[in-house]
């Protein structure tokens, strides 16, 4: 990445039609923000500490929000425009050569090899000396700055839908907000703009009559995929972007060499790794920045959150998992839960019901049916009875259950935490253990069984007898 780019993203509006107190830039398509699709962009054409975004609403959670390290961030406290915008990243992005890319924040299905083809035709020996733009033919132009082309069919103005005259509103080439200046001849012009308009802002779009005056044309470059250019503004076109986003995505990955049954029924976020010959079963969620193995087998209606598997995992039908790992060879589901950096480490088996929470489960070992593993860890090659709970907390605190090595932890054990169960060591099933077992012993801790013979026959003859007197 040898350019010589500036890029400035516009993020600080808050997006009046979204109908959210949410800055627009922080709703998601694809599961990732649409900012940080930009910026996921705009690193193909120049490197993160050279992307400057503008923010304003919530200026707080939209730095949070960006994945990217390194990104540097300019505060417009008050939105009075696009042009206005700029301006306030002007001392963070000013340079006196090389190109200013400028992006509008709201555009997430816009694709790299866009924006290389922008710079690029910016940076031709052949090029207009003010720069070049994005231009787009859409079929309703409604609300999109028009683009009026001059004699040598250069771009000569961006006039906003407001301003427009009867004969402009008609042009269906548009402006998707997608600009590269060249950056000494913009910093030097900026001033210019004035919020002479119907809106009263500064408008960014001007700076194309502005340069063009001066004598530095502006070119456009036409992209016929008008939906790559969608800006988002309201519900319905986010919805719309997520489709095509999840679209690509599966597509992506089917040629990839990943099995997708029934693609139109999966989610998958864009973040989303999956290793070749892996399959994904219908109605799957494979959500965050969850990683997946090759070999594996991805089952119905599983739902699987910035979780790390392995090679060759198995996950039967509706396996719900957040924050977790499975590590290769291990088998899980149906109906199982991990969360909160759960681990199930090689060839071990989680079968229906059990929950995992902060717990680690040990190579080999199963919990196979109807369990709650809590704050636990758990040795290899163990076996946890069905109806295992570790009774991690005591109401006020949390605390540990250790679970040694070959274990055999009997059907319906209650372990009082924090306790320790020694390697190789049983617990009789039905206890209650509150005491630590040693390696290799047997705890039982359950009443003992005791019979009375003939108690319930006696028991039913009185009941006759009372009948009879009654
Ligand atoms: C803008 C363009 C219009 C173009 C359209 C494409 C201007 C004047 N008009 O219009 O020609 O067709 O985008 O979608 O630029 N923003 C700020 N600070 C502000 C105002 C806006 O950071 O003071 C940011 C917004 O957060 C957004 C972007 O700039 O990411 C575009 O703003 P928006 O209000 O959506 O511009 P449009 O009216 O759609
Ligand atoms: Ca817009």
């Amino acid at each position: 990445m040898k350019k010589n780019v500036t890029v400035v993203i516009l993020a600080a509006g808050l997006g009046t039609r979204m109908k959210s107190k949410k800055a627009k830039v922080l709703h998601e398509a694809g599961g990732y923000t649409l900012l940080n699709h930009i910026i996921r962009a705009a690193l193909h054409v120049a490197p993160a500490e050279r992307i400057v975004a503008v923010v304003g609403h919530q200026a707080e959670q939209v730095r949070e929000s960006v994945s990217e390290p390194g990104i540097r961030f300019a505060e417009q406290e008050e939105q009075k425009g696009t042009g206005h915008a700029v301006l306030c990243a002007r001392n963070e992005a000013e340079t006196d050569s090389g190109q200013l890319l400028i992006l509008n924040g709201d555009g997430p299905l816009l694709r790299p090899e866009t924006l290389l083809r922008l710079v690029e035709n910016a940076e031709a020996p052949t090029r207009a000396s003010g720069g070049s733009i994005v231009t787009t033919e859409v079929a309703d132009p409604t609300g999109y700055g028009r683009i009026v082309r001059d004699a040598q069919n250069l771009v000569a103005a961006i006039v906003e839908q407001k301003s427009a005259t009867t004969d402009q509103l008609k042009i269906r080439e548009i402006n998707p907000g997608l600009y590269c200046f060249d950056a000494g001849l913009f910093w030097k012009y900026i001033g210019e703009v004035t919020p002479n308009n119907a809106a009263k802002e500064y408008y960014l779009t001007d700076m194309v009559e502005i340069l063009t005056r001066h004598g530095h044309p502006v070119a456009p470059v036409l992209v016929s995929d008008e939906s790559e250019l969608l800006g988002i503004n309201t519900r319905v076109e986010l919805a719309f972007a997520d489709k095509i986003l999840r679209a690509r995505k599966t597509r992506e990955l089917m040629l990839d060499g990943v099995t997708i049954e029934n693609p139109d029924s999966v989610t998958i976020d864009t973040q989303v790794e999956v290793a070749p010959d892996s399959v994904i079963e219908a109605n799957v969620q494979l959500r965050g920045r969850t990683r997946i193995g090759t070999g594996c087998r991805i089952g119905t209606g599983s739902v699987l959150r910035s979780c790390e598997i392995g090679d060759d995992v198995t996950i039967l039908p509706y396996v719900v998992a957040e924050a977790s790992a499975i590590r290769a060879k291990a088998q899980v589901g149906p109906f199982s839960r991990l969360r909160m950096n759960a681990e199930a480490d090689e060839g071990s088996h989680i079968g229906n019901f059990v929950e995992l929470k902060k717990t680690k489960l040990g190579r080999g070992s199963k919990a196979s049916h109807l369990a709650y593993l809590g704050d636990a860890t758990i040795g290899a090659e163990a076996n946890i009875g069905a109806g295992t709970i570790t009774c991690n907390y005591d109401g006020q605190k949390k605390h540990q259950t250790h679970i040694g090595e070959g274990a055999f932890v009997g059907s319906n054990s209650t372990l009082v935490a924090p306790v320790t169960i020694g390697s190789g060591a049983y617990t009789a099933a039905g206890s209650v253990i509150t005491k630590n077992v040693q390696p290799d012993a047997l705890a039982i801790g359950r009443a003992r069984q005791e019979e009375k013979p003939q108690w319930a026959r006696k028991r039913r003859q009185a009941a006759e007898l009372q009948l009879t007197k009654g």
